[in-house]
């Protein structure tokens, strides 16, 4: 899971992904990380830790790393959030396998950056939860 900053909807996206896997019996390795390294070796952003909590999910333990070119090889699929982000780990991608690991999280929408609005935590979540529930239907079956 793959966003800009690693601290709002990539953790999001983490912490309901690892939360949905393990409610449907996966044996899934789910990780998140940015494009970008300012907030490295972070917690996530207080807003994001709030909503998944009032959802029944505990992200306050993730630590923000930055997308680094081996997750290519240790990861099966990268899911990213909006358009720059596809831009940015597409920029990284070694070869047409490593192209064909990445997609938008929610197929051919994107997840808008809550940062600078309080009121978008929610709807972020709710968004993220709807693109983690096809992405499992679609890898299962
Ligand atoms: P995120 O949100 O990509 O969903 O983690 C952001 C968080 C911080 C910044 C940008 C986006 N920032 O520029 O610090």
């Amino acid at each position: 899971m793959v966003c800009l900053g690693n601290i709002c909807r990539s953790p999001l996206a983490e912490g309901i992904m690892q939360h949905q896997a393990a409610a449907n019996g996966l044996n899934w390795e789910v990780d998140s990380a940015g494009t970008g390294n300012w907030h490295v070796g972070e917690g996530p952003d207080r807003r994001s830790t709030r909503a998944a909590r009032s959802h029944g999910i505990d992200i306050s333990k993730q630590v923000c790393r930055q997308f680094k070119v081996s997750d290519f090889d240790h990861f099966d699929h990268i899911f990213v959030m909006d358009k720059n982000n596809l831009s940015d780990v597409l920029s990284l991608a070694r070869n047409e396998h490593d192209t064909q690991k990445v997609k938008l999280l929610l197929g051919d929408k994107v997840v808008p950056d809550p940062y600078y609005d309080d009121n978008q935590f929610e709807p972020v979540f709710e968004l993220i939860e709807g693109g983690c529930k096809d992405i499992i239907r679609d890898l299962v079956n």
